[in-house]
């Protein structure tokens, strides 16, 4: 498995996410995400996505797969319909080595990260491959049902940018690396 980040937006409880959703909308997040995951050093390759069946169906259709990246659906489900060119994984490590194996990708690949729900985060958190995370920590409490789980036993804040200011939205764009 190769070294990945982590990309997410939480709440100060940790919450993600809400009856399927985000419970907020945050532009600049979005944009933040999009820059992020999609930029890479050699514009010839692409970074990977890795997200849970949950999270590739919360994706507004018009949006997925998302644009410019390699997208990777987690899903027990061998039979779950996705779209030509979106990868179907069976487990964490599957995402990881069936894509290298994959001739069209060859070489092409620059990073991946891992975007979520909480299931993939848990899972990909307890792997040392984890190495970065970017956060975004959004003010207050917005009554998730879904969680991130802890991280600041192992992990270092390493940058992290001025409050900002989104309507009544207050966030912070963080970023956290593995000490353990
Ligand atoms: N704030 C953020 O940054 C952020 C980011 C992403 C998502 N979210 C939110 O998180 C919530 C969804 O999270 P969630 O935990 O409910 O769902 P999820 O992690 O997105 O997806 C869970 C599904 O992934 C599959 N899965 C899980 N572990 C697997 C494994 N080891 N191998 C293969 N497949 C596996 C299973 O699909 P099958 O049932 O098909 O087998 C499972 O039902 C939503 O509210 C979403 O909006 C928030």
């Amino acid at each position: 498995m190769s070294d990945f980040s982590i990309i997410v937006a939480l709440d100060e409880q940790k919450g993600i996410g809400k009856d399927g959703g985000l419970p907020w909308h945050l532009k600049a997040d979005l944009q933040h995400f999009k820059t992020i995951t999609t930029k890479t050093a050699d514009p010839q390759q692409r970074n990977v996505v890795i997200m849970g069946r949950k999270t590739w169906e919360s994706l507004p259709e018009r949006f997925r797969p998302l644009p410019d990246r390699v997208n990777v659906v987690l899903t027990r489900d061998s039979n779950y319909p996705l779209p030509e060119g979106v990868f179907r994984a069976g487990s964490l490590d599957q995402a990881f080595s069936s894509l290298k194996g994959d001739t069209r990708l060859f070489g092409d690949i620059d990073s991946f990260f891992v975007i979520g729900g909480q299931q993939i985060f848990e899972e990909a958190m307890k792997r040392p491959q984890c190495q970065h995370l970017y956060c975004t920590h959004i003010e207050g409490d917005f009554q998730c049902d879904t969680f991130f789980p802890d991280f600041q036993q192992e992990f270092q804040l390493i940058e992290t940018s001025s409050k900002l200011q989104e309507g009544a939205l207050s966030y912070q764009f963080s970023q956290y690396k593995r000490t353990t």
